[in-house]
């Protein structure tokens, strides 16, 4: 059990979920706990799937308290979205670059991982690759004055920004930082200058703590002539994570912002790189070795596997297009349009505010979340649609699902009936059956899908998107999406 909490604190502090700090009282004499030791993990088996349920409904209160936060009209802080409509690609010589893409099932987390390099001279990190975080983040240690809480233990990834000659505090009484850097500490001393920094908050008593600052990314150039060049990002919005509470960081080193907000690293990076960044995920259970690739600039065809230069097997298919909704209302995350579910081809009854932003309703494509999520009208059609096709299959118990099956009851196995969505545009979203009747145990599966609040948001989570590549088209407002391995 001690293993299922750290792995609940673990996405939701990752997730930057805490109530704003805004207006409250900081305890500076927070009990010093022993810190979180940094340290890697030994491979791990992947989250049980109750596991991920859970997380999930952390991850889900935390998205639904910032959407909150943000259609409030005077928000403490007044964070912006992205202009993302100005950030046209000036790349003159490359036009993308690639990070290693891998599921974190082998750490135990329904999370994926991408690898960054940052500082001068750059150092390796391991991180959360979330849609649905504004604010890049790595474990640090020694950035005065906040140093003195530095968790202790040795780790060889540990961001020291004073080795890096690139690093630059951001000051606390910058537009920057009380504009746009979420749960940002309000007050600012001017004499001396005060850090920007941040405080993320839990209910449950964890946090984490930093100061935000920029610094150069190193990144590998992916273009056409085949050259393996490094380029650097200047300037990217990094906080820098002196101290923490809660057990739970030793999974990734921090947490790559892939956020539509103005100083989250996909808004950067894709300012420079063809406004459009995409990502392909591997089956949630993939072994590490499973490799794709995140990519700033246009997506690699076929499959997203980076430098491959493999014949393709089959024509690849167009990809399906549907409206990308970079509304304020929604920001930090990325809103689509649904316009209908359907199960074994029968189009679902479910009331369209269901799917309206404007209603409180709406859903949202969210890479941190691992389960996804339906507001209550939609996961009770859904669901009975799916468990109605399945009424054949001998059910088991697994808390906190509602139907799953035993698997091997039978000499055949039963069939999975289609699940297919559609977005505006016509755009038509068409999961592998293993993506929302889902492997729970040996010879069980279960419907994977949770039910979330109505009003409030849906949520369609990473393994409802594996085996696709998503691209996301910043600067003319698409998601871009189609079939594929994505690893090789
Ligand atoms: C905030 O400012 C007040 C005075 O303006 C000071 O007493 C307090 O210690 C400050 N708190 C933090 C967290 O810096
Ligand atoms: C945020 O956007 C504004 C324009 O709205 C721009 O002036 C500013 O430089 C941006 N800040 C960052 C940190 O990118
Ligand atoms: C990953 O490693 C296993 C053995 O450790 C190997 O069988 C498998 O082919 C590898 N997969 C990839 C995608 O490299
Ligand atoms: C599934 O059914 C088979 C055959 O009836 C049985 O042996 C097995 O124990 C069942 N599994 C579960 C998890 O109930």
């Amino acid at each position: 059990m001690a293993r299922v909490r750290q792995l609940v604190l673990a996405l939701v502090v990752l997730a930057c979920a805490a109530s704003a700090s805004a207006g409250g009282a900081h305890r500076h004499h927070r009990k010093s706990r022993p810190s979180a030791r940094l340290r890697l993990l030994p491979a791990a088996p992947g989250a049980s799937l109750p596991d991920r349920a859970r997380a999930d409904r952390f991850r889900h209160a935390y998205i639904s308290t910032r959407l909150a936060s943000s259609t409030s009209p005077h928000h403490a802080h007044g964070r912006r979205a992205a202009e993302t409509s100005t950030s046209t690609s000036t790349s003159p010589e490359s036009s993308a670059f690639a990070m290693p893409l891998t599921s974190g099932a082998y750490t135990g987390t329904g999370q994926y991982f991408v690898r960054l390099r940052v500082g001068t001279p750059a150092q390796p990190f391991v991180l959360v690759a979330d849609t649905g975080s504004d604010l890049t983040w790595v474990k640090c240690r020694g950035a005065s004055p906040l140093s003195s809480q530095a968790p202790s233990g040795p780790s060889p990834r540990v961001f020291r920004p004073a080795d890096s000659r690139s690093w630059a505090p951001i000051p606390c009484s910058s537009d920057t930082c009380k504009s746009y850097v979420p749960f940002s500490l309000a007050n600012c001393s001017t004499t001396p200058p005060a850090p920007c920094s941040y405080d993320y908050r839990y209910k449950d008593d964890s946090s984490a703590r930093g100061v935000v600052g920029t610094d150069a990314a190193t990144v590998a150039l992916s273009g056409g002539n085949g050259a393996d060049k490094k380029t650097k990002l200047q300037e990217v919005v990094l906080g820098c994570t002196t101290s923490y509470d809660g057990q739970s960081f030793q999974a990734s080193d921090g947490v790559l912002s892939l956020g539509n907000s103005n100083i989250s690293f996909a808004s950067r990076a894709a300012a420079r790189f063809g406004g459009r960044f995409s990502y392909c995920l591997v089956d949630h259970l993939a072994p590490r070795n499973a490799t794709s690739y995140l990519t700033f600039g246009p997506a690699d065809d076929d499959s997203n596997t980076h430098g491959g230069a493999a014949p393709s097997a089959a024509p690849a298919a167009a990809p399906s297009r549907t409206p990308l909704l970079l509304d304020a209302r929604m920001a930090p995350f990325y809103a689509v349009t649904v316009d209908t579910v359907s199960v074994a081809g029968e189009a679902l009854d479910i009331p369209s505010e269901v799917w309206d932003v404007k209603k409180n309703g709406g859903a949202i494509l969210d890479s941190g979340t691992s389960l996804t999520i339906l507001a209550t009208p939609a996961y009770n059609a859904v669901v009975a649609a799916l468990s109605k096709q399945l009424a054949g299959v001998p059910r088991v118990t697994m808390d906190p699902f509602e139907y799953c099956y035993n698997w091997t009851a039978s000499s055949t196995p039963p069939a999975v009936p289609r699940l297919e969505v559609r977005f505006a545009g016509s755009a038509r979203l068409a999961p592998p059956a293993k993506s929302y009747v889902i492997d729970a145990a040996p010879g069980v599966k279960c419907i994977g899908l949770q039910e979330g609040a109505w009003p409030g948001v849906s949520v369609i989570g990473n393994i409802l998107q594996q085996e696709h590549l998503w691209e996301f088209d910043l600067a003319n407002r698409w998601l871009m999406f189609k079939q594929s391995r994505c690893a090789h």
